[in-house]
């Protein structure tokens, strides 16, 4: 989930799973995207190497939160550090989090509606509504199983990362009317006609 106005980056193409250097996020139209990500085995070799890019890559574009997919691998892997939001809601201050396997329990239906925005949807932001109080269980990356009532913004970063691992973008919540009225918008990234500062990789060309 990216939040926070962009800054000059460098732009640099790199696929490999380095822990130093940052890899490409794959953009919407990208299928890896609508994929419904496959559990982590914590003895996966290179998992801790994937989990360092995967934050470096987080930071390096600015975001609050990275989903596997989201960097082409389809795994129940999440990466959260909601800190540069912690000024403006408490709850983020300090909570950095490496969610592997995670499970949502929704512990109140009232929904709020927050605007919110997608390193792999550069340019956009919506207005999502969503529940702002969950139960949350994952495993760290040293194996260690977690379960805490999450709130407020923080719950809505977790939903929103959560969601990539079902296949789903942020913009399948807005209503149909809104998303009629943004499709060229979506047309625009699915078709790599808008880029971000950041190293990307954009859905494979359709054959014709
Ligand atoms: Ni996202």
């Amino acid at each position: 989930m990216r939040i926070i106005v962009q800054q000059n980056a460098e732009i640099q193409n790199n696929n490999t799973i380095n822990k130093d250097v940052r890899l490409p996020v794959y953009l919407y139209g990208h299928p890896v995207l609508r994929q419904k990500a496959e559990p982590v085995d914590l003895n996966e070799p290179g998992l801790k190497d994937l989990i360092d890019s995967m934050y470096t890559t987080m930071y390096e574009s600015d975001g609050v939160g990275l989903a596997a997919p989201q960097i082409g691998k389809s795994l129940r892997l999440v990466v959260i550090d909601a800190t540069p939001v912690g000024d403006r809601f408490p709850e983020c201050d300090g909570r950095k989090m490496t969610l592997i396997n995670p499970e949502i329990e929704i512990l109140d239906g009232d929904k709020v509606c927050r605007a919110e925005g997608c390193l792999s949807l550069p340019g956009l932001s919506e207005d999502v509504k969503r529940v702002e109080h969950i139960r949350l269980s994952w495993t760290d990356a040293d194996g260690n199983s977690h379960s805490e009532e999450i709130s407020g913004f923080l719950a809505r970063i977790v939903q929103h990362e959560c969601d990539h691992l079902e296949g789903l973008v942020y913009v399948d919540h807005i209503s149909p009317i809104r998303k009629q009225l943004i499709k060229n918008k979506l047309n625009n990234i699915a078709q790599g006609r808008i880029l971000p500062d950041y190293p990307y990789r954009t859905a494979p060309k359709r054959r014709r």
